[in-house]
């Protein structure tokens, strides 16, 4: 009787070790899989996203060729092109250590660059597997002093050096968008006064019609048709004097015609050019980019786009679609978003 009992026992932890082992190999095959589908998926992102990219630098080439007659590459007078536009180049960060050039664009994920650069150059001979960018804060990434930028180069030929032979991205964003976003962060809910005092006053003073006084001294209410409004008006001609850099046109601030980016990459495609970016400059296996959930949380979305474009009008967006026609055309983006539904 107790040998049986004891028989049945040893059968049953037996089986319940084959099931258990079964089981384990079962669970790491199928984790295996996972990750190889994952390696895969990301694998096919990547070549995507460089089709795409090949695509993108095709169309803007001959943009740029045809209506300024440029072609960066193969250009004689590239250096001479460059040296006049040397002092421009105030947005274009240069990492000597990992021999890249970002062109930083507010509002367009710029300040998870910043951070990520920031990042790779801390501890350049450790191992900085465990380096998160987030633990940057956003206001020391846009402290002036953390950066060079290539306009403080003083000799043009190492600047055309640079030029030529770092890898060079930078990020563009539909223009309206980028105008909401900067609205929404800088004119409604921001919590420094620096926008409302600097052009709060002036778009009120110039474009409300009886305004308060408090609206006055303050600049504390502009609303969105009178931020367009004031937009609208500016001089193209002359982008660096009365364009803010949050609402200058990206091609007036990157200069994608005359300087050959390796990547351009879109906002709306924003995690595969990066990882396009991370991979072509070789800091992929180092650094994971911020993901949008830790820092978007003022993303607008569509409901929120055509919500406030809605009531603007055709003929200020006919306004603004001039203003930023280079980026509109450049980059593929329509004329109207109000369109978008
Ligand atoms: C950034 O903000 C933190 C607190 O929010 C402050 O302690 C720190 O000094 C700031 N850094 C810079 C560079 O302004
Ligand atoms: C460029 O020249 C200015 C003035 O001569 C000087 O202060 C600055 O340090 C120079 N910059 C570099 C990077 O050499
Ligand atoms: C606004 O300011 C002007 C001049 O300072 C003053 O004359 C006027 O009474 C003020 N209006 C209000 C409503 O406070
Ligand atoms: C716009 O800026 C250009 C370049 O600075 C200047 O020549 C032109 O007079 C300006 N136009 C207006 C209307 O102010
Ligand atoms: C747009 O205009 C309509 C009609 O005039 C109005 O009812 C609506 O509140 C306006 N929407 C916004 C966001 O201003």
């Amino acid at each position: 009787m107790r040998n049986k009992n004891e028989f049945r026992l040893l059968l049953w932890i037996i089986l319940g070790t084959i099931v258990f082992i079964v089981g384990l190999i079962i669970s790491i095959a199928k984790h295996e899989r996972s990750l190889r589908e994952k390696r895969e998926r990301r694998l096919l992102e990547l070549i995507e996203a460089q089709d795409n990219q090949q695509l993108r630098q095709s169309y803007i080439r001959n943009v740029c060729y045809d209506q300024y007659g440029w072609r960066p590459l193969n250009d004689s007078l590239y250096e001479v092109k460059v040296t006049s536009l040397a002092k421009y180049l105030d947005h274009l960060i240069v990492d000597d250590i990992n021999k890249l050039i970002y062109c930083f664009v507010p509002k367009v994920a710029s300040t998870n660059w910043k951070r990520v650069l920031l990042a790779i150059n801390m501890k350049p001979n450790e191992n900085y597997n465990e380096l998160n960018p987030l633990d940057i804060k956003g206001n020391e990434s846009h402290v002036p002093q953390a950066f060079r930028t290539l306009n403080q180069y003083n000799d043009t030929t190492e600047i055309t050096y640079k030029l030529r032979s770092y890898l060079k991205f930078m990020f563009v964003r539909n223009p309206y968008e980028r105008l909401l976003s900067a609205f929404r962060n800088k004119f409604e809910d921001t919590f420094k006064d620096y926008f409302r005092e600097r052009f709060g006053r002036k778009i009120v003073k110039q474009f409300r019609q009886q305004p308060t006084n408090e609206s006055l001294e303050r600049g504390h209410d502009v609303t969105f048709e009178e931020f367009l409004t004031y937009i609208s008006q500016l001089n193209t001609s002359d982008h660096n004097h009365q364009f803010n850099e949050h609402w200058r046109p990206v091609t007036n601030l990157c200069f994608p015609c005359a300087i050959d980016y390796d990547v351009i990459g879109k906002y709306e495609t924003l995690h595969s050019d990066v990882q396009l970016v991370l991979r072509k400059a070789r800091i992929n296996h180092l650094i994971q980019f911020p993901k949008r959930e830790d820092t978007y949380s003022n993303l607008p979305s569509s409901d929120l786009i055509s919500q406030y474009y809605t009531n603007v009008s055709d003929i200020l967006i006919d306004k603004l679609a001039k203003v930023y026609n280079q980026d509109i055309t450049l980059f593929q983006y329509n004329y109207d978003i109000r369109n978008k539904t």
